[in-house]
């Protein structure tokens, strides 16, 4: 182990230069335009892959390609780990919020700033430049290792999901392994145990034929946006719970143990609420801002259009409106279940007087893992050594529907062994990594194959 850390940290401004290299591919899966960028970032990780001596495939989708590069040689004698990360980004918009340019990296304070740097290219590229380390101090790998780095993560993942049952073989591992999350802080790393899953779905208002002068007709016939916002309005009751019927049947309460795990991670409501811009927190009546966020289930409204966006007034009654929504959901509620409750509860809501349509979403489900488990134990012990400070275990509020399929197809638990820091913007203007999380990231990766390689499989 000494070899491959003196090697990680002779080599950290290299590992730097070539996250910059990374990022500057500006790899928005989300926009047509960007398919070309996606093919660059796809071929530059899987020649880094091959560069290391890893059979490297990258498979052609109808959608991004799909990289899955093993180490080698194959000791059937080792355990084999799927190593899961995404080269995709989310778009950069709005751009005038940023910095600087998104797709070109600064560094500054001991932090690289640009769209995907910790969602997710610096997370996956942490685990290939461990491996990179033992390849070339001569260390023998401890487990086998196959890499699996998508392009469609950040718009559903359509075609792993086609991928996976067909090239089950080649995904053959005892566990999958994902840095795709994040911890409360340095000091505090942690195993994540849970995910949210997600509903998400959109609902649309149609009234009139055509948008009409709402003088002379406002008044004898329902306005389609404030239908709509009264409709949503009826979705989250006083509480700040979500209103329909069956809705929490499956949820898992939380224990006294984890409510007391939770309650360790320091939190200061109204430092929180500066970092986030608004007055002062809110959410479920009867839990803390960190339960309501991770372990809770929530109703958001993503997106909300309707009548006239340009400049100065227009007096109409809007001929249709419509919303974007998610639901965030937690251990062990049915994504599917949840979305027919839904939509019965917003067809009863409905008024008469105007017609209601749905389209769907995405569906993923919760995550939950014992993380009193051997593979969650070795997690634990290799995050600690790697950060260098004690790992707590944490539930998180984002949601990576791959690992039910994993689970499904692989018969393989994930471990979610995250790097990112709360105040790395994922999804947002100023996207950063830190460059601390990234060494200490690399040398958790380290320590977590020999870990994994002394549990019985
Ligand atoms: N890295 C996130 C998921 C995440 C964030 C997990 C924070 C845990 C903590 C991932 O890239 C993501 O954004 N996922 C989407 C999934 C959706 C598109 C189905 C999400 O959570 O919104
Ligand atoms: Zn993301």
């Amino acid at each position: 182990m000494r070899a491959v850390l003196d090697y990680l940290a002779a080599n950290e401004k290299r590992h730097t230069a070539d996250l910059c290299t990374y990022l500057r591919f500006p790899s928005v899966s989300a926009q047509e335009k960007h398919k070309p960028d996606l093919r660059t970032a796809a071929h530059w990780i899987a020649d880094r892959c091959l560069e290391l001596g890893l059979e490297t495939v990258t498979h052609e989708t109808a959608g991004h390609p799909i990289v899955v590069a093993k180490t080698q040689p194959h000791d059937p004698k080792k355990p084999t780990y799927l190593v899961y990360g995404h080269y995709d980004v989310q778009p950069p918009e709005p751009f005038d919020l940023w910095t600087s340019p998104p797709f070109e990296p600064r560094i500054e304070n001991g932090n690289i700033y640009a769209r995907g740097s910790c969602d997710n290219k610096g997370q996956h590229l942490a685990h290939l430049n461990a491996v990179e380390a033992y390849i070339r101090t001569s260390t023998p790998l401890p487990c086998n290792l196959t890499f699996l780095i998508e392009g469609e993560e950040e718009i559903g993942s359509t075609h792993l999901y086609e991928f996976l049952p067909i090239h089950r073989s080649l995904l053959a591992c005892d566990g999958v392994v994902i840095s795709d999350n994040g911890i409360p802080s340095l000091k505090q790393p942690s195993l994540t145990y849970a995910l949210r899953g997600i509903v998400a779905l959109e609902v649309r208002i149609d009234g009139p034929s055509r948008d009409l002068h709402s003088g002379i007709f406002g008044g004898s016939l329902e306005n389609p946006a404030l239908a709509l916002c009264q409709i949503l309005a009826g979705l989250r009751d006083r509480k700040g719970r979500v209103d329909v019927p069956g809705f929490y049947d499956d949820v898992v309460a939380l224990s006294k143990y984890e409510r007391a795990q939770m309650a360790q991670i320091p939190f200061n409501e109204k430092q929180y609420a500066r970092f986030l811009g608004v007055p002062e927190l809110s959410g479920e009546i009867g839990y803390t801002a960190n339960e309501r966020r991770t372990a809770r289930p929530t109703f958001e409204i993503n997106g909300l259009t309707s009548g006239y966006q340009g400049q100065g007034s227009k007096t109409i009654v809007p001929a249709w409106a419509s919303a974007k929504l998610t639901f965030r959901l937690v251990p062990n509620q049915k994504p599917t279940r949840i979305l027919a409750a839904l939509k019965r509860q917003l067809k009863a809501l409905c008024p008469p007087s105007v017609r209601m349509s749905f389209s769907d979403g995405h569906v993923g489900e919760p995550y939950l893992v014992s993380p009193k488990g051997p593979a969650a134990q070795a997690a634990v012990r290799a995050i600690t050594a790697g950060f260098g400070c004690e790992a707590l275990i944490t539930r998180e509020g984002g949601s990576i529907p791959i690992v039910s399929a994993f689970k499904r197809h692989l018969k393989a638990e994930t471990l979610l062994v995250g790097m990112s820091l709360p105040d790395d913007n994922p999804h947002s203007p100023n996207e950063k990594f830190s460059l601390e999380a990234y060494t200490k990231g690399m040398r958790m990766a380290a320590y977590l194959w020999a870990e994994l390689a002394t549990i019985n499989h």
